[in-house]
């Protein structure tokens, strides 16, 4: 059992499995997102759901404010979807976006 997930505006749609982070299910189905600490402290992997809820785990103040979350922002690192999503990543501009802090 797991989650359909709708990435857009790729309008790409993939599983994430019951207690998966939404970058961890895109990245397992090849799909790049924004990713930097993987950890809830960066805000690089931040990015819109459109439908649906999340658990947003692990997420700290510091990666996405408490307006940020009210205005249906998550992070992607940690935010574990609780229902199907449609989710909106913002554009990746530089390298940055890209690092692997594991
Ligand atoms: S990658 Fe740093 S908060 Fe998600």
């Amino acid at each position: 059992m797991g989650f359909s997930i709708t990435l857009q505006p790729d309008n790409l749609t993939f599983i994430a499995e019951v207690g998966e982070t939404i970058l961890e299910a895109a990245t397992k189905h090849g799909h790049t997102l924004p990713r930097g600490c993987g950890d809830g402290a960066c805000g690089v992997c931040k990015g819109n759901v459109l439908q649906g809820t999340v658990d947003h785990g692990k997420s700290t103040d510091i990666g996405l404010s408490a307006e940020e979350r009210d205005a249906g922002m998550v992070l992607f690192c940690c935010a574990k979807p609780t229902s199907d999503l449609v989710i909106e990543r913002r554009e990746m501009s530089s390298s940055w976006d890209m690092l692997d802090w594991d």
